[in-house]
């Protein structure tokens, strides 16, 4: 069954009353992927999360967990979950709540282990202070614990950076890129776009319920981009550089085009040449421009 992808999710529907919050989504998560899941507030993100994983019921459409159809309990046995909005029991220690759901994932984890996994979010020290006094980003690490305390195949994380500070965050990418390497599959859901571009394979957007944009990142960002930094632009220089966009001192010039010819005859031409350097289009940049072109009504 390791076969079969980590989440094969097939024309998902749900409308609460007159409110189609989801409408017709589908896509895969392959085994060790990381997909994030983007789009603006309400796109149905969260609906579709709790659909995959058989907490809210669909209007259609169809789900496999690690090769199980999700109506089948065992298909979330080696799935862990940070879910949007939680609060666990503010009368228990973090290290008790690992217990409980390490219980209530009917594994065997040891005590030690446990502890490694506070290590992981950085509340080694904490273990035996009581949930209730912690701080919002410590809840949120506690969240992310115990999401993975039980060696999940698959984890579904829905905004599992929201509270926390860079240097948490930064930790999460680390997390995030060490279950990569050990063949977990990811689906994370952020706001947080550079957090996505960062450790993503793979971009699914939802807006208004449906798939807006889906692919890799090299597919979704698409055209590369060098910017020159230029002066003493003579009059034949500027026929030259007349493709290209202008603003003030730099030009952008659009991949693929002969760049070292281009350098060498304006060079020839006289004209200064201070930077050529990258400038990729960011996910951020991208996002936006597919949430703007989206046609009204859908
Ligand atoms: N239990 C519910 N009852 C009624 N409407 C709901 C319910 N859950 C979600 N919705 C509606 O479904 C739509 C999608 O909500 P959802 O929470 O999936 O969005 P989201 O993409 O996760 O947004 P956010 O980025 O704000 O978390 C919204 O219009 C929301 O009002
Ligand atoms: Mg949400």
């Amino acid at each position: 069954m390791t076969d079969s992808p980590a989440v094969w999710a097939s024309h998902l529907r749900k409308r609460y009353k007159k409110r189609v919050a989801v409408d017709g989504v589908s896509f895969t998560v392959g085994r060790g992927e990381v997909l994030g899941l983007l789009g603006p507030n309400g796109a149905g993100k969260t609906s579709v999360i709790k659909m995959m994983l058989g907490l809210v019921r669909p209007d259609a459409g169809e789900v496999m967990l690690l090769g199980r159809p999700n109506t089948d309990p065992r298909s979330r046995e080696r799935v862990g979950y940070l879910p949007e909005l939680f609060r666990y029991q503010p009368w228990l220690s973090a290290d008790e709540v690992l217990a409980l759901h390490v219980r209530l994932a009917g594994v065997k984890i040891s005590g030690s282990d446990r502890r490694e996994s506070l290590g992981l979010v950085g509340l080694a020290d904490r273990a035996k202070d009581r949930v209730g006094g912690f701080s919002k980003g410590m809840q949120q690490r506690l969240g992310l614990a115990v999401a993975l305390v039980a060696r999940p195949e698959l984890v579904v994380l829905d905004e599992p950076t929201s509270a926390l500070d860079p240097l948490g965050r930064a930790d999460v990418r680390d997390l995030l890129l060490s279950l990569k390497e050990r063949d977990v599959a990811v689906l994370l859901n952020s706001h947080l776009i550079g957090e996505v571009e960062r450790v993503c394979d793979r971009v699914v957007i939802l807006d208004r319920g449906r798939v807006a944009a889906a692919g890799t990142l090299p597919e979704l960002l698409g055209r590369r981009e060098l910017r020159l930094v230029l002066t003493n632009v003579t009059a034949e220089a500027a026929a030259l550089l007349e493709p290209f966009a202008r603003e003030g001192d730099h030009y952008t010039v659009t991949l693929p085009d002969d760049v070292p010819a281009l350098i060498a005859d304006l060079v020839k031409l006289g004209v200064r040449v201070h930077a050529v350097e990258p400038a990729r289009v960011s996910l951020e940049e991208r996002l936006l421009d597919i949430l703007r072109t989206q046609p009204e009504e859908l």
